[in-house]
């Protein structure tokens, strides 16, 4: 077994920095009364190697926060918009965009480094197994990232193909990619709410529309069980427009409950998703991602009144204009706690605060053939090659710290 672990460097806690020091010299006195002999000299040798101070901890890094850089070498290594798994409505640049600046940023973690994507080795560690992106079009999003940038790893693009043939459109609710040299799929799922969407039970009020049911997982999940690499995400579709305000209520049990708020809702929708973890997932085999709000950009209103973000073609400057922590990542990141306690492979994938600053990736008014002159600007998704190969990155860069199935030798 050969361990590629990382071990990367952050800044760690006065405190902390303080006992480690403390027990070091500790040992090094014990270790000095016990067994000083000549032989040990070897011993203080390598002692006296140990870096002096540091304020370093070799540990896993934070790689949430950071800064851009400008790197003109960026789309040298990564996948074209010509990538055949990149739906019509993020290939940005067919659809009308010249400034093209936002392919050439590349996310630098404060204290450490991210490794370099290597598809090769991605690939590797994912033979013979299943990937799935369950989740929102944001999950789509990221998953066609994390196609192209893998078939970067294939010298034959046609044994990469969907199962079904399916072209890849927002209009399927499941699409699954077969890598077949490395017998490997990379699946995604449409399921906004991550629970099930139902019609409303005959006892409900007239006003309701539809149901969210907030206790039940939706039914694509059966097809999650045994998946090696599972990334899941949501959030876009938990606000009041898309619910409450569309007459679509919270049903618990057999009851809709009229008064329950949109973020409750959300809350116990991923105790759900927690339970469901817990019971069909195996420990030892699953590694598991929530990955955190990925934020919108609609500059002066709302995105159904005119609200744009087609004037930007750099990332935010200013830290003062990122928006506060979103409510929905205080949930997320707690049911990923509640997670780690039963299940040691679950991990808060985190990048909110890194594609806040990216008021610039967002496809805005060069949206798809076919969109209406006067539909709304797109300050949602991303324009690929962009931001969610950043994801990307940071999810291979935390299945690394996992040991993802460590290649044999
Ligand atoms: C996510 O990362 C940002 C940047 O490091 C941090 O400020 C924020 O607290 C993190 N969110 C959670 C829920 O941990
Ligand atoms: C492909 O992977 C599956 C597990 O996902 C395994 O059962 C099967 O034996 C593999 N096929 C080959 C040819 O290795
Ligand atoms: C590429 O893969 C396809 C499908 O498996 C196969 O038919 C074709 O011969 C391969 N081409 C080369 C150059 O190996
Ligand atoms: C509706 O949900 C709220 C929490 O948002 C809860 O306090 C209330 O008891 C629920 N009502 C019923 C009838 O279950
Ligand atoms: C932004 O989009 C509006 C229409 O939505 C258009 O009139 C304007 O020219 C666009 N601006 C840029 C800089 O592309």
């Amino acid at each position: 077994m050969q361990q590629k672990l990382h071990f990367l460097c952050y800044p760690i806690k006065k405190e902390l920095k303080q006992s480690v020091l403390f027990f070091t010299l500790l040992l090094t006195s014990i270790v000095f009364y016990n067994f000083l002999q000549p032989t040990s000299l070897h011993y203080i040798d390598l002692l006296s190697q140990i870096p002096h101070n540091k304020n370093h901890l070799c540990s896993t890094c934070d790689y949430s926060y950071g800064k851009w850089v400008w790197d003109e070498t960026q789309p040298d290594e990564r996948y074209s918009e010509k990538c055949p798994f990149l739906d019509p409505g993020f290939q940005c640049e067919k659809n009308g965009r010249h400034d093209l600046g936002y392919q050439k940023w590349r996310w630098q973690p404060e204290g450490c480094n991210l490794p370099r994507f290597d598809a090769k080795d991605f690939l590797q560690r994912s033979q013979n197994g299943r990937i799935v992106v369950a989740g929102d079009s944001i999950g789509r999003n990221q998953w066609e990232s994390l196609l192209c940038m893998l078939a970067q790893g294939v010298s034959n693009q046609s044994t990469i193909y969907e199962e079904h043939g399916n072209p890849i459109t927002k209009h399927k609710g499941i699409l699954s990619i077969r890598f077949e040299e490395y017998n490997l799929t990379i699946q995604y799922y449409r399921v906004p709410y991550l629970v099930a969407r139902d019609r409303p039970p005959q006892s409900a009020p007239k006003e309701v529309r539809g149901v969210v049911r907030i206790d039940k997982l939706h039914w694509f999940s059966t097809k999650w069980v045994g998946a090696d690499v599972l990334v899941f995400s949501a959030g876009h579709w938990w606000n009041q427009d898309k619910t409450i305000k569309s007459g679509y209520y919270f049903q618990e049990g057999d009851n809709v409950n009229m008064s329950m708020d949109v973020m409750e809702a959300f809350r116990r929708s991923l105790e759900t998703l927690k339970q469901w973890v817990m019971h069909n997932l195996e420990p030892q085999k699953s590694h598991v991602f929530f990955r955190s709000y990925s934020p919108v950009h609609f500059r002066e209103r709302e995105w159904s009144k005119g609200g744009y973000c087609n004037t930007s073609t750099e990332p935010e400057t200013d830290q003062t204009n990122l928006d506060p922590e979103p409510p929905n990542n205080k949930f997320i990141y707690e049911a990923v706690q509640q997670m780690q306690g039963a299940m040691r492979m679950v991990q808060f994938l985190n990048i909110t605060y890194l594609t806040d600053f990216r008021k610039d990736g967002h496809p805005s008014s060069n949206r798809e053939p076919g969109t209406p002159v006067n539909a709304p600007e797109d300050c949602s998704h991303w324009c690929l090659p962009g931001v969610p190969d950043t994801w990307n990155e940071l999810l291979y860069a935390q299945l690394l710290t996992m040991g993802f199935r460590t290649k044999p030798l």
